[in-house]
């Protein structure tokens, strides 16, 4: 998808950001000397080590290591695409994105009209809720009140299409786009009729809140009684959380997500003043939804009905769930009284009380073990054996060390083998990771310190002395430096975040993020020195080796006169270049 957005223009729009007022924006920037300090949004810190450059137009985080450009931090702050992240910085800016003419172009024009479309016809939803007299007896009924029908956009749908079109003057063009996108549908009879007719409209948007598709609610109780959009290209129930912008709305990171079956669940829960509920829309858990909730939470809480199908499924979402939990992201339950589901169970007992069962949600360990020993008997050798046969794989796939050797010391101490072998492992594992961290150091070699000073310093690139001496020369490194040295020729006044956007999705993209963010502790002052100093010291390199090339030549066959001359030459300017050292 990258490819379709010019790159020209990509600069253009990163020449006219600035990273500093686009992060204070929605974090708290200190000043801090000539850089800007926060608390670190991508990890939990006491003191700020998130740092943003003016200067670099760049932001990096010496606890955890994150980096970029204002790109990049559209991307992790708001969980953007890349495409999305372009368009945010063009909406801020005015401006439009120039689209070269690809397939996925159109397909991209496709999908923004049908966003505009699915907002077009909610707002009518929602207009006719307020003339309906039966709809709002239904909302009043279920307790639901008007801050909640404006916070969730709910609308109503009408019974007959027709009459819909002439109380809300719906042009031919509108109806002819919502035939065409399958919205509105033709009988066998050929008359138009609304799939959702006489059902109350639940607006599903996504986390940036446009709407994706509609749930609707028959207000009478014709059977089924709920249904939903079909899946479409912005719509996907496998990977759609309702109710996640209302609570990002509210928090940025919430503290749990509280994740609950129905609409009017998270409706009701939400009207209590629980501000952090979601749905997976009746569908069961997927690998998806754990993912998105887990981006914006650190505890997701599942509340199920109490009953056997409740906790059958409770232990589904478990099971797909284990490979994504670590010290960081931990999973809880909530059983609610049989038959229940939390809008009942609020609604009867209350808010306080209702607070007391999320305080005291089951941690996914306790429910493991509860779930999994279910009518089995530890006093019989058989079952103990079937317990270790069920539990051991799904434990195994626990990636989190501290968690997974707990499972499985609590399994083995049910089973009645106490195995300290265990501990050791897991000691001897945790020092192959350390280890392993270590080695993903980047080592300072004099090339990559040279290639770091540039990208940190752009404008050294003018006081760089020729490099026609320096091209084709079997040095690791060279290449990237002479390339970068190129680009920022060609573009003066360019900066480290726009020099990195070259390199997205390339393979040194990574080595030269780690560069722009190296903290190579050279004072101001001395970093145009050392940049000459590093440069003098490959140019003597190539010229050392030339020269002991040109002596092992002498001794076996001897040198031609214009090499006797370029001998001379190379000694002469290895001793210009280390008097110019010793000064
Ligand atoms: P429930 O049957 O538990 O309904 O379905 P509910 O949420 O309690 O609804 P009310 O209180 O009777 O109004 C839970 C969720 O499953 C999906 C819907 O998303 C619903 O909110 N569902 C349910 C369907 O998609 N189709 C159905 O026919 C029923
Ligand atoms: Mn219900």
């Amino acid at each position: 998808m990258s490819e379709k957005i010019p790159k020209d223009f990509i600069n253009e729009l990163l020449s006219r950001t600035d990273i500093v007022e686009l992060i204070n924006n929605r974090l708290i920037l200190k000043k801090c000397g000539k850089n800007y300090k926060a608390q670190c949004p991508f990890h939990h810190e006491k003191t700020p080590s998130f740092t943003v450059s003016y200067e670099k137009q760049f932001f990096y985080c010496f606890g955890c290591n994150i980096h970029g450009n204002a790109i990049d931090f559209l991307m992790n702050y708001e969980h953007l695409s890349f495409v999305e992240s372009i368009e945010e910085l063009s909406t801020i800016h005015g401006i439009q994105i120039p689209f070269e003419h690809t397939k996925n172009n159109d397909f991209y024009i496709k999908k923004q009209k049908l966003y505009l479309l699915m907002q077009k016809l909610c707002y009518l939803y929602q207009k006719n809720l307020k003339l309906d007299n039966l709809a709002n007896k239904y909302l009043y009924k279920r307790g639901i009140d008007q801050e909640m029908v404006n916070v969730f956009s709910i609308g109503f749908s009408s019974i007959n299409w027709n009459k819909f079109c002439i109380k809300f003057n719906i042009e031919k063009k509108l109806e002819q786009e919502l035939l065409s996108h399958n919205i509105i549908s033709i009988n066998k009879q050929g008359y138009k009729y609304d799939p959702f007719q006489g059902r109350i409209i639940f607006p599903i948007q996504d986390q940036h809140g446009r709407i994706v598709a509609f749930g609707g609610r028959s207000i009478n109780n014709f059977l089924p009684k709920y249904i939903n959009s079909q899946e479409t290209n912005i719509f996907s129930k496998s990977k759609q959380i309702y109710g996640l912008y209302q609570v990002k709305k509210k928090f940025f990171k919430p503290k749990y997500l509280l994740v609950v079956e129905g609409y009017i669940d998270v409706i009701t829960l939400t009207q209590y003043n629980i501000n952090y509920v979601v749905s997976s829309l009746g569908t069961a858990t997927t690998i998806e939804h754990i993912k998105i909730l887990f981006q914006n939470t650190d505890t997701v809480i599942y509340c199920y009905d109490g009953d056997e199908a409740g906790k059958n499924a409770a232990w589904k979402t478990l099971k797909k769930a284990l490979p994504y939990i670590s010290d960081q992201k931990t999973l809880k339950f909530i059983l609610l009284p049989n038959n229940e589901d939390p809008d009942i169970t609020i609604r009867k007992e209350g808010k306080e009380k209702f607070q007391i069962r999320i305080n005291n949600a089951m941690s996914m360990s306790k429910f493991f073990f509860k779930y999994i020993l279910k009518n089995v008997n530890l006093s019989s050798i058989d079952d103990k054996f079937y317990l270790s046969v069920r539990a051991l794989p799904l434990i195994n796939t626990i990636t989190s060390d501290t968690i997974r050797i707990y499972l499985r010391q609590t399994l083995a101490r049910m089973i009645g083998i106490l195995d300290d072998n265990h501990f050791e492992k897991f000691l001897y594992e945790q020092e192959i990771k350390k280890r392993q961290k270590t080695y993903f150091y980047v080592k300072s070699t004099p090339m990559r310190m040279l290639i770091a000073l540039l990208i940190q310093n752009p404008n050294l690139a003018i006081i760089t002395p020729p490099v026609q001496i320096l091209k084709q020369r079997n040095i690791k490194g060279l290449d990237i430096f002479l390339e970068i040295l190129e680009i920022c020729l060609n573009n003066p006044n360019i900066n480290t975040g726009q020099l990195l956007e070259y390199y997205r999705n390339t393979k040194i993209s990574n080595i030269l993020k780690i560069l722009s963010g190296w903290d190579h502790m050279i004072v101001q002052e001395e970093i145009q020195n050392m940049f000459l100093d590093l440069l003098t010291n490959v140019y003597n390199k190539i010229l050392e080796e030339r020269q002991e090339y040109l002596i092992g030549k002498e001794r076996i066959k001897g040198l031609t006169i214009s090499e006797k001359q370029e001998i001379w030459s190379i000694n002469k300017k290895l001793l210009k270049n280390s008097i110019k050292k010793r000064k």
